[in-house]
């Protein structure tokens, strides 16, 4: 079944859900305000939430994006991603950005729908976190910076 898709209020944004893709409650609710958050519900629960943060200039970033474990790997992910670089080319936006950790699947996830590395920000993970983040037993230290130009040119 396909999911319906819409934006909810940022304040609504599910937080236990949002905290699957950045550990830090403190973080997500310092960038909650300003920006859009866009919910993907299968009828009965929701599967898929993302949170959208205007950064000015047209460029707009993804500050998160989340499955609950039970629907993970079922494409929801996907679709809600593809809709949202959707509702941002139709909104006129010029670019879309994400930050994500030097490994891991999620790399393939964003590179997948366009996504290309445009910058490397070294020990992000280790500077702006209180406790060390790991995946797969790899601490995650860099920062990837993913842009996403709708123009055809990266920043
Ligand atoms: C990243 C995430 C949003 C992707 O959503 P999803 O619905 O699980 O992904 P999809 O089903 O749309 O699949 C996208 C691809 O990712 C792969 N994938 C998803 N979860 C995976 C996992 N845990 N391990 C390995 N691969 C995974 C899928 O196999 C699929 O690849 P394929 O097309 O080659 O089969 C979701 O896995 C998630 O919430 N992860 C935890 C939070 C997170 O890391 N968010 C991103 C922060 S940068």
């Amino acid at each position: 079944m396909t999911p319906h898709i819409q934006e909810i209020p940022a304040h609504e944004a599910p937080m236990a859900l949002l905290l699957l893709a950045d550990p830090s409650e403190d973080k997500i609710r310092a960038y909650l305000p300003g920006s859009r958050c866009f919910v993907a519900s299968n009828g009965v629960e929701m599967v898929a939430a993302c949170v959208v943060k205007p950064m000015g200039g047209g460029i707009h970033e993804l500050m998160s994006i989340a499955v609950p474990p039970a629907h993970q790997k079922q494409g929801h992910g996907a679709t809600l991603l593809q809709w949202v670089i959707a509702f941002f080319r139709n909104a006129g936006a010029h670019q879309l950005e994400v930050g994500t950790g030097s490994f891991g699947y999620q790399l393939a996830f964003y590179q997948r729908h366009g996504f290309r590395v445009s910058s490397i920000e070294r020990d992000f993970f280790v500077n702006n976190y209180p406790a060390p983040i790991f995946e797969d037993g790899i601490q995650l230290l860099d920062m990837l910076r993913l842009t996403l130009p709708y123009s055809g040119k990266a920043r």
